[in-house]
């Protein structure tokens, strides 16, 4: 049987978006952003997104491309069989169904955001999230969000996958645009603006470090990196265009819908409750939630504009979703040949367990959602890019000058030096800092 394969390029830039956009810049950026300096934070992070980010998108794109394979299996192959290498590669399965354990219940609270915001249950009820963010309830929600991303995934790369964020993710920006001119019309919310994008140096120059830990986790984490998502979809691609290029598009496009999120949040709050609420300065997953959803309480046509909003959101966690419960169902296809039914089945049914443990435990959600997957993130990406600088090195410098053009082919060395020695130092650094070690 041949392996499956994106229809087009386009396809696989709007699938790669779709991964990339998700909660991490709906919900995480525009916290981060206005807890960590406004602008000033901005700028830093644009700063990671374009160091980091990009290069580290494009050592993944290469891994995949090159090896047509699942994580697992690419860096085994291309290591010539070195067992060290594939587990390396099995880490990154392994951190997928670790993240959709907890996405999926996320995923699920939104799905019922989306009906609430039909019926208005939640309208004048400030305890609302409260009271369905954990549960056999919460559960049940989980399991329903899981059954469309598995839906989805069941289909295959091209008539499940690409068929699917081909629709998504235009519609994503096209709505988040609309909501973002909406949101700013208001009146009151410059005050939303100022707060957002106040370009707070002293904060910066107080917190550098703290500062740029958030950075730096924000970015693998909206970009999808360190899981194998991107070499996963970078293995389905038939043609070689330029990975450079495809990547860059990728890159400002998630950072697009990051900021615009930001543009519908703020001018939201500030312009319809007057500023933030308690909970939601101090972040925490039900900020959105709850801030978000009783600002529309108050306006004319309040309920369809929620519905629009939260059907947003759950069209940009569903094209996340399906690109983490892709690396394991890839790594079964491929490597013990398993059909995509079989595999898709089997995998749903044991994230079914884990994501209903989280969803039944607020503690752990909250451990494995933060600190155990930024590490896994980062330690992951740290080991993709040494795979990719040293383990392939020339062959990788060869895999990203095919197809591209003349300024993505300056730039290689440079990259192939910063993913060989700064970026994984870098990562290290961070990922010793956040456990304490540093
Ligand atoms: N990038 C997605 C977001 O911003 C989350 C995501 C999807 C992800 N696939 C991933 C994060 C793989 C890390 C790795 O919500």
């Amino acid at each position: 049987m041949t392996r499956e394969s994106w229809t087009t390029r386009l396809g696989f830039i709007l699938a790669a978006v779709g991964s990339a956009v998700g909660l991490g810049n709906l919900w995480r950026f525009p916290w981060m952003t206005a807890e960590n300096g406004g602008s000033a934070f901005l700028v830093v992070y644009l700063g990671i997104i374009l160091l980091v980010g990009v290069p580290g998108l494009l050592a993944e794109f290469v891994i995949g491309r090159r090896s047509k394979r699942n994580p697992a299996g690419a860096l085994y192959r291309l290591s010539n069989g070195s067992g060290s290498w594939g587990i390396v590669g099995l880490l990154g399965v392994f951190t997928a169904l670790v993240l959709l354990s907890f996405y999926s219940v996320v995923g699920g609270w939104i799905l019922r955001y989306v009906g609430a915001s039909v019926t208005g249950a939640y309208f004048g009820n400030p305890g609302y999230f409260d009271a369905i963010s954990f549960g056999a309830e919460a559960a049940a929600f989980h399991v329903a969000f899981l059954g469309l991303t598995a839906f989805i995934v069941v289909g295959g790369v091209r008539s499940g996958i690409e068929k699917a964020t081909t629709v998504m993710t235009p519609l994503i920006v096209v709505m988040l645009a609309a909501l973002a001119v909406w949101a700013i019309s208001q009146s009151g919310a410059d005050a939303g603006l100022a707060f957002y994008l106040d370009f707070d140096a002293d904060y910066l120059q107080a917190n550098p470090i703290s500062v740029l830990q958030a950075a730096a986790g924000q970015a693998l984490f909206t970009l999808s990196l360190g899981v194998g998502t991107m070499i996963t979809y970078a293995s389905y691609l038939g043609e070689d265009n330029s990975l450079a290029f495809d990547g860059s598009v990728i890159a400002l496009l998630n950072t697009g819908v990051g900021v615009l999120a930001g543009l519908v949040v703020f001018p939201l709050l500030f312009a319809l409750q007057g500023g933030l609420s308690e909970t939601a300065a101090g972040g925490g997953p039900g900020a959105l939630f709850v801030s978000v959803a009783s600002a529309f309480q108050q306006v004319p046509f309040g309920q369809l504009l929620a519905v629009g909003f939260f059907g947003v959101v759950l069209l940009a966690a569903l094209s996340s979703s399906i690109s983490m419960l892709e690396i394991p169902v890839a790594y079964l296809v491929d490597e013990h040949d398993v059909s995509r039914r079989s595999a898709t089945l089997g995998l749903a049914g044991l994230i079914l367990v884990t994501g209903t443990v989280c969803a039944l435990n607020p503690g752990l959600f909250t451990t494995v959602s933060g600190p155990v997957v930024d590490t896994l993130l980062t330690a992951g990406l740290a080991g993709f890019l040494v795979f990719a600088g040293w383990v392939l090195g020339g062959d990788a410098l060869a895999e990203y000058g095919t197809g591209s053009g003349r300024i993505a082919r300056a730039l290689g060395v440079p990259w192939l030096w910063s993913i060989r020695t700064v970026l994984p130092v870098f990562l290290l650094v961070t990922l010793g800092l956040s456990l304490g070690l540093v």
